[in-house]
């Protein structure tokens, strides 16, 4: 819908009559939908996420002053301003004002630190002001926060005249992002920062790689919304950091069992470096073990009391854990309200999702839709049966997925509400929609997903 620099004379408008000046540039920053690979990438594990046409655009104007005044063309997010010139304070939960200074408290030691190198001291922080605009629906799975912490970067880099390289903005961000309170991992920034058009991406982290991939061409790709919010700075962001708890706990566990089981011990001697999950699936990988074969002999299937893992870690290390994804310490709220902590299913889920991942690139690579389709409905399952990541109108709109002609369905982003992504043959895409559709006309809108590339700037 913003193809066209002359497509922004709305935006460029209604900036004038708020700000009473004309917007210097546009920043545009797309959301995302995740084809494959969910929870995976905060155990740095590989995702397989794609730029979408819905997006975020900013008309901007840089200020002579360390001022931020952020307004927004939809009147539930009213205007905020801040300044830049000490440390920021967090607002309240689900203040939208909180991802752009997500961004701006990341980057100005970022960007103070990088013009000493460069002896270009003292050049003073600037503030912006910026009109910002969405299609991108919010708490729906389609990372519209990473979009606003992504657009607001630009937005502060370019009213300081800075230059920052995708993939450091994509690695910034992704810590910048932990400002909001969630222990999210790098994949929407990084998808966000470094896609081109047409392609979607396979992501790998520690170091950041990402290998565009060809959109099947023999299918198309759908998204749909369920409605049902998800708002990880808000209630979701429990469910959402206790998984990242659970998946380093079993880390934790596996480690324990490697460096000491006599058995295992000379199988896996590197164990006590351990630090993710995706160190015991690269070292059972090179091990030529299964990583099942780990798991089940480390892991009990039933979920832990905290006194077990206490008992069986060391409570520094329980409590460390907890801490770093952001979460209070095992026993009291929220832990309390859940089944005791899941290890197992959350490891095996986060292991086999990989090996899919590695799998559907290369199935893409092969034009094999029907691989891709098998792997896309498997990880719904896994999402759904040991991540718990679905609810029961997502399962609703997944089987009217099927029941329309759908190749694959399965939910996409963090989960606990938000969209499905659906896989159509490109034959059948016309009578997808009108299926899908006919079974409730009074279901959201169907996205077709394009992809036009990632965030950027344009200048006016
Ligand atoms: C959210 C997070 C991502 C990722 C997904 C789940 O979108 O921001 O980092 O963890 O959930 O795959």
């Amino acid at each position: 819908m913003y193809d066209e620099p002359n497509s922004f004379d709305a935006l460029k408008s209604q900036f004038k009559r708020s700000f009473q000046e004309e917007p210097t540039f546009i920043v545009v920053a797309p959301g995302r939908v995740n084809l494959l690979g969910e929870h995976t990438d905060y155990n740095l594990l590989p995702v397989a996420p794609m730029c979408i046409d819905r997006e975020i655009v900013m008309a901007v104007r840089e200020r002579n002053d360390a001022e931020v005044r952020l307004e927004n063309t939809d009147p539930a997010f009213s205007g905020r301003s801040f300044s830049v010139s000490g440390k920021l304070t967090r607002g309240e939960p689900g203040d939208w004002a909180n991802y752009a200074k997500a961004a701006i408290d990341t980057l100005i030691p970022f960007i103070e630190k990088t013009r000493a190198e460069k002896g270009k001291r003292g050049a003073p922080i600037r503030g912006f002001e910026a009109l910002t605009c969405s299609n991108l629906p919010p708490a729906a799975g389609l990372s519209s926060s990473s979009a606003m912490v992504v657009a607001s970067c630009l937005a502060f880099c370019a009213a300081n005249g800075f230059e920052l390289e995708p993939a450091k903005m994509a690695e910034l961000m992704r810590k910048a992002e932990r400002f909001v309170g969630t222990a999210g991992g790098g994949m929407d920034q990084a998808v966000i920062s470094l896609s081109e058009p047409d392609e979607f991406l396979l992501i790998e982290f520690d170091p950041l790689k990402a290998a565009p991939l060809p959109l099947p061409t023999d299918a198309r790709i759908f998204i749909v919304d369920s409605g049902e919010k998800a708002d990880k700075a808000l209630g979701a962001k429990d469910e959402y950091n206790r998984r990242a708890v659970e998946c380093l706990l079993a880390m934790h566990v596996m480690r324990k069992f490697a460096v000491e089981d006599v058995a295992w011990k000379d199988e896996l001697p590197e164990a006590g470096k351990w630090a993710s999950l995706r160190d015991v699936y690269n070292a059972c990988r090179d091990a030529e073990i299964a990583w099942q074969q780990l798991l089940y002999a480390a892991v009990s299937r039933n979920p832990y009391s905290p006194e077990e893992l206490f008992e069986k870690l060391g409570r520094d290390v329980v409590e460390q854990v907890c801490a770093t994804r952001q979460m209070p310490a095992l026993g009291g709220e929220p832990w309390c309200r859940w089944n005791g902590i899941v290890l197992y299913e959350r490891a095996a889920h986060v292991f086999a999702e990989s090996d899919r991942v590695f799998r559907l690139s290369e199935a893409v690579k092969n034009n094999d839709m029907g691989v891709m389709a098998t792997l896309m409905n498997e990880g719904h399952a896994s999402c759904r049966d040991l991540f718990h990541l679905s609810t029961p109108r997502i399962e609703r709109m997944i089987a009217r997925a099927h029941r329309a002609g759908a190749f694959a369905a399965r939910i996409t982003g963090a989960g606990f509400g938000g969209c499905i992504v659906v896989l159509v043959a490109k034959d059948e895409a016309e009578n997808f929609v009108r299926k899908f559709w006919g079974e409730d006309p009074a279901a959201s809108e169907i996205i077709a997903a394009k992809c036009n590339g990632g965030a950027r700037v344009v200048a006016l």
